[in-house]
């Protein structure tokens, strides 16, 4: 029986991608590896381990005859600045050996880029498909590289590598990662823990955004897609929604009025700087039909029900 693994099983993606795949394909179908972030509630087949490890990775997909690689596991872009080195290997090198063992073992590959893949010269606005990329973070360092190998290995191997840019993520299941667009879940915390929060980019910053369930959706339908509809293979701008802290402050209030804001940017503010406001990503809904639902009063009232449950528990 084959099955389909998934790297950084418990981080942001991970955590609502893996009960995702466990629904469509059956829990005993789906191996979910992490380094250590388990949940305790986990149900399902579960792995410790590292993706810099190529043997081990090599040893799952024998163990449990892995077909199909969801390569999630990787740091975001704030904690690539304060790790530039241990950022390249786990974020490039994790994805290599992920791309060497696709050829050996003919696995289809999902693995995701980032608008972090974007730079201070590339538009700022509605940024088509192929555009400039000089990223100024490691992290935008890694996702170039990773989307250029992805294409090289699909040229010359024929490895089925698919990809999205994810804009920033905003889900609810798992606790936020060290990133810059995180400041959207952050900031739910903040409220229901203290009715306040101290946002460390600035008002005005406007970034890509996007519900988690979209993202999801789009990635089981980007997996789905017949082969003949992927025309790209670094990966597809991948977009839903936009906005800046102060509206979605706005939304917040509505929900509780009485909640405090403030700002204090730290260096995460160049980060953010350095990324677009806004993507075109019409290549994905003409290949494969991609499409978002969730706007940011919908998406708002999911993370505000979605993390006050989680918290009561
Ligand atoms: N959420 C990511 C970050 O801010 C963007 O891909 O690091």
């Amino acid at each position: 029986m084959s099955r389909i693994l998934v790297t950084g099983a418990f981080g942001l993606v991970g955590s609502d991608l893996v009960p995702e795949l466990q629904k469509i394909h059956g829990k005993e179908s789906v191996v979910a590896l992490a380094r250590e972030t388990i949940s305790e509630e986990f149900d399902g087949i579960l792995e410790k381990g590292d993706v810099t490890d190529k043997t081990l990775l090599e040893s799952l997909i024998k163990k449990y005859d892995i077909d199909e690689i969801y390569h999630l596991a990787g740091l975001l872009s704030a904690g690539g600045e304060k790790n530039p080195s241990l950022a390249w290997d786990v974020n490039v090198n994790g994805l290599r050996y992920v791309l060497d063992l696709a050829v050996e073992h003919k696995l289809r590959v999902f693995w995701p880029s980032s608008i972090a893949a974007f730079g201070p010269t590339t538009p700022k606005t509605n940024v088509p498909q192929h555009t400039v990329l000089e990223p100024t973070t490691m992290y935008g360092v890694n996702k170039v590289s990773g989307e250029l190998l992805c294409q090289y290995y699909h040229k010359k191997y024929g490895v089925d590598v698919r990809s999205l840019r994810y804009p920033g993520l905003n889900g609810y299941k798992a606790k936020p990662g060290d990133g810059t667009t995180e400041y959207a879940i952050h900031i739910f915390y903040g409220l229901l823990q203290n009715n306040s929060y101290q946002c460390f980019l600035k008002a005005d910053t406007r970034l890509p955004m996007m519900y988690m369930d979209d993202a999801i959706s789009g990635t089981i339908a980007l997996m789905q897609a017949p082969s003949e509809k992927i025309s790209i293979r670094t990966s597809y701008n991948f977009a839903a929604i936009n906005f800046t802290p102060q509206e979605l402050v706005d939304e917040i209030l509505i929900i509780s009025p009485d909640f405090k804001i403030s700002y204090k940017p730290d260096f995460r503010q160049a980060i953010a700087e350095s990324w677009p406001h806004s993507i075109d990503d019409s290549q994905a809904r003409t290949d494969w039909g991609w499409k978002h639902n969730f706007g940011i009063t919908e998406m708002t009232q999911a993370l505000y029900n979605g993390i006050k449950t989680k918290l009561e528990k």
